[in-house]
């Protein structure tokens, strides 16, 4: 029994994704001490650009004809994709950037789905999994801000763990993380601090439900 936990924040001082995914974690350490949590660090150790591209053409070609780079980034594809599959509980701390989703966690995504097991149209291995999404963003894209509808991850990243992963999700989010840092939101500090204090609790919540101590 273990938990896979990825971590997609660029930096590892400062990271509200990393801190809010803690207390996940400790969670899970909690109800499973002797439990193993598998981290995988996809915004410090990426996977390379090019591996996506490659193991793409690398199904076109007949088994025996691979190039050892189609090979290499085949084995890559596999590699992921076990840390998911061999894992009973999933954790993804994933970032907001330049309004979209993070290119590392993208191109993990994309690799993963290279695996015989996780593409679209059949059913993965990860089906019905337990997972918890922890997403931030800087500034807020709630109903009626200017930048409504400026937030084009998060829906994406619900599609393809809950649809095409088939996981069973829950979603934990913070917004203004920015707020203290950039003087453009700083009337906004307040708001952020209970945005963050609510996002804790249902980190604890969802935590627990991902532990299996409780079921939300
Ligand atoms: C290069 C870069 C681009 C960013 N783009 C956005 C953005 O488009 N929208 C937003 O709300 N926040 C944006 N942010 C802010 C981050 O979402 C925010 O700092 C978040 O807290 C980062 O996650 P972390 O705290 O776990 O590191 C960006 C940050 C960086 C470094």
């Amino acid at each position: 029994m273990s938990q896979f936990r990825l971590d997609a924040s660029i930096r590892v001082e400062g990271s509200h994704s990393r801190e809010i995914a803690d207390i996940v974690e400790h969670e899970w350490r909690t109800a499973h001490p002797q439990s193993p949590v598998v981290t995988r660090q996809i915004g410090i150790d990426p996977v390379p650009a090019t591996a996506w591209a490659t193991a793409v053409k690398a199904t076109f070609v007949p088994a025996d004809d691979r190039s050892p780079e189609q090979l290499q980034a085949l084995a890559l594809a596999t590699a992921e994709a076990d840390q998911l599959i061999e894992a009973e509980a999933l954790l993804f701390a994933v970032p907001l950037y330049n309004f979209g989703v993070s290119q590392h966690f993208k191109t993990w995504v994309d690799l993963v789905i290279c695996d015989p097991r996780m593409r679209s149209g059949v059913e993965p291995a990860t089906a019905g999994k337990q997972a918890v999404l922890v997403t931030v963003r800087g500034g807020s894209y709630a109903a009626g801000t200017p930048r409504e509808g400026w937030d084009h991850a998060t829906a994406w990243m619900r599609r393809i763990l809950t649809d095409v992963w088939k996981l069973d999700l829950k979603v934990v989010e913070s917004e203004f993380t920015l707020a203290g840092v950039n003087p453009a939101f700083e009337r906004f500090k307040d708001l952020a601090q209970q945005i963050r204090a609510a996002a804790e609790q249902t980190a604890h919540t969802h935590g627990r439900n991902l532990a299996g101590t409780i079921r939300v």
